[in-house]
């Protein structure tokens, strides 16, 4: 009901009286007045006005399952929306939920973790209130091998959702950090679950540090938000559902081809390493060479003093050569 009374204040924007909401949802004055307190204790500013009834005024970062429903505009991807409020990861809980035979475009989003997951066991920094924790459950029915390259579509989702929801321009360091001022705005992970030539299930994490004004000093340098970046105050609902629709943007056209054809040229475009000197390390054969950008495969073309490399994702780190980027 709380749900379906958002939905109606949202859609009026105008006054609508408590015996028109009693009457459309079939329930009494008290249990509509209980709902609306209930909003406002969210977040929202519903204002109440004897005979003329409630009227839904501009709310502040409201991050509710309510309010994330009643934003996206998806067609597949949230559809079966599982929101928490604290969770020790939103890729454990999508992983647990996947075993069980939870849809694929199952989305897990949470507002606070307590053991956030990043790449290569490290931590990710997931305090409440500060960010957008969310996990993605895909089901494809393509080679694992192909896996690998959903993480720099991903990249692309959250960089076009950035820009629409605070016009910042961000970058992507491959394989798919997002960077905003030559730092780490999101982190991607994904995991997957595979057999012999088909995959299980596939799981997108993606963290995006939203209100966060103070990292841990270990990534102080190399670590930002977009409070750090933009005056603008972001709505974390508006952003998670700009991710998903995003999403469904770039991996249908990833969906074409099965690889990154059609996306090659915008994630380049967007490519923070582009024409940069870059170190790749962690993979049997390092190098050092000038980043010209990534093949269909999703693979990075680094010009090197034998050739043309090309790097595949998955255990490498690319470093700038003075930095993080
Ligand atoms: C990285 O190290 O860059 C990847 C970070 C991924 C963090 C996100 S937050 C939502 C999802 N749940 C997790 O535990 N990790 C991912």
């Amino acid at each position: 009901m709380k749900e379906k009374i958002l939905k109606i204040l949202k859609d009026t924007r105008d006054y609508v009286s408590g015996q028109e909401l009693c009457e459309h949802l079939g329930v009494s004055r008290t249990a509509v007045w209980k709902v609306i307190r209930q909003l406002q204790e969210d977040g929202y500013a519903i204002e109440a006005v004897r005979n003329r009834g409630y009227c839904l005024r501009e709310s502040g970062d409201v991050f509710t399952r309510e309010e994330l429903a009643a934003t996206l505009s998806t067609d597949w991807v949230g559809r079966n929306l599982v929101f928490l409020d604290l969770v020790d990861s939103t890729n454990n809980k999508a992983r647990h939920l996947a075993e069980q035979g939870a849809p694929e475009g199952t989305l897990v989003v949470a507002v606070e973790q307590s053991a956030g997951k990043g790449r290569r066991g490290r931590s990710w920094v997931s305090a409440g209130g500060d960010g957008v924790w969310m996990s993605l459950l895909l089901r494809p029915d393509f080679m694992p091998e192909c896996a690998s390259m959903l993480t720099l579509v991903a990249a692309l989702a959250v960089e076009e959702a950035i820009r629409q929801v605070t016009g910042l321009k961000s970058r992507i360091k491959w394989p798919n950090d997002v960077i905003l001022n030559e730092k780490k705005v999101c982190g991607i992970l994904t995991e997957m679950s595979t057999e012999m030539e088909s995959i299980h299930y596939v799981i997108i994490g993606i963290g995006i540090n939203v209100g966060i004004r103070e990292f841990p000093e270990e990534i102080r340098n190399v670590a930002t938000s977009l409070a750090l970046c933009t005056e603008k105050s972001v709505k974390r609902a508006e952003l998670a559902a700009a991710v998903a629709k995003a999403w469904e943007h770039y991996y249908g056209r990833f969906l074409q081809t099965m690889d990154l054809s059609l996306l090659m040229e915008a994630y380049n475009e967007r490519l923070i390493n582009r024409d940069r000197q870059v170190k790749v390390t962690g993979s049997a054969a390092g190098c050092t060479g000038i980043a010209r950008g990534i093949n269909k495969k999703g693979e990075l073309l680094v010009e090197t003093e034998e050739g043309l490399k090309a790097v595949m994702s998955g255990e490498v780190s690319v470093r700038g050569i003075y930095g993080y980027v």
